[in-house]
């Protein structure tokens, strides 16, 4: 049975002291010893907030890396740097990253592949545009992006990490996808894994669903057989997230 994993993309919000606040706030409503919670915080934050984790049942995950050890690199973060400070898990291909800041498939797997190497385990995001959807190439677009992002990767690690669906369309917008809508991509995630590597390897690998989850729509998602969990981004920063960590 693979365990639920419940986490927060906090993205470009709460500063230091903001976020130890925040932190503080949801400490007993995201006390839940059946789920894996992680708050993935920007990067100034995750020092304050490892050390105000500590003792709890929450994990501390970074919203970007880079993907060489150290460096001529100013203004990237290593990730040693993350290891050292306390960091478990790391988010690699955000839409956000991906459009914004032009990560593509050849970079974000070449991420994948150190946060690994570094033993933190990547949280690969993929999702399809609304463009996409009407086109009816979802379920091609999201195999180029699971092909891309795990080339190369072995079958023990893909077991490990999370993979986090998450159409574009749906983030920040309040338009959430329906849990049938959700779960066909995300078994088709893990068809797509399965093919790749084998069935025990995709039976192992815990996908995510995220797009404006929030307590209202988090149980029904989470009923899906192949939804293990949420990647939460408005809804992470109040006490909303404790609902859904509890859902
Ligand atoms: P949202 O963001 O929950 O605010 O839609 C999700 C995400 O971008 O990870």
């Amino acid at each position: 049975m693979r365990r639920r994993i419940i986490a927060g993309n906090w993205k470009m919000n709460k500063t230091p002291s903001e976020a130890v606040a925040l932190v503080n706030e949801l400490k007993n409503l995201v006390n839940n010893p059946e789920v894996d919670v992680v708050y993935c915080v920007p990067a100034i934050d995750i020092v304050p907030v490892c050390e105000a984790v500590k003792g709890t049942n929450v994990k501390v995950g970074a919203e970007n890396m880079y993907i060489e050890d150290k460096g001529a690199y100013t203004g990237e973060i290593s990730p040693d740097m993350l290891v050292d400070a306390g960091v478990s898990y790391v988010i690699i291909g955000h839409s956000e990253r991906r459009e914004y800041f032009g990560e593509d498939d050849e970079f974000l797997n070449l991420k994948v592949k150190k946060a690994i190497e570094k033993g933190l385990t990547p949280i690969l995001c993929c999702g399809e545009s609304l463009e996409q959807r009407e086109l009816g190439i979802t379920m091609d677009w999201i195999r180029m992006q699971i092909k891309s992002g795990l080339a190369g990767v072995d079958k023990k690690d893909v077991a490990n990490m999370v993979i986090a669906y998450e159409p574009i369309w749906a983030i920040g917008t309040g338009k959430t996808a329906t849990s049938d809508q959700a779960q066909e991509v995300c078994k088709g995630i893990r068809d797509c894994i399965s093919e790749m590597y084998d069935k025990e390897t995709s039976e192992s690998v815990r996908i995510q669903y995220g797009g404006s989850m929030n307590a209202g729509n988090a149980k029904e998602l989470l009923s899906k057989p192949d939804i293990d969990g949420g990647l939460i981004g408005g809804a992470s920063l109040k006490a909303e997230f404790g609902d859904i960590v509890n859902a």
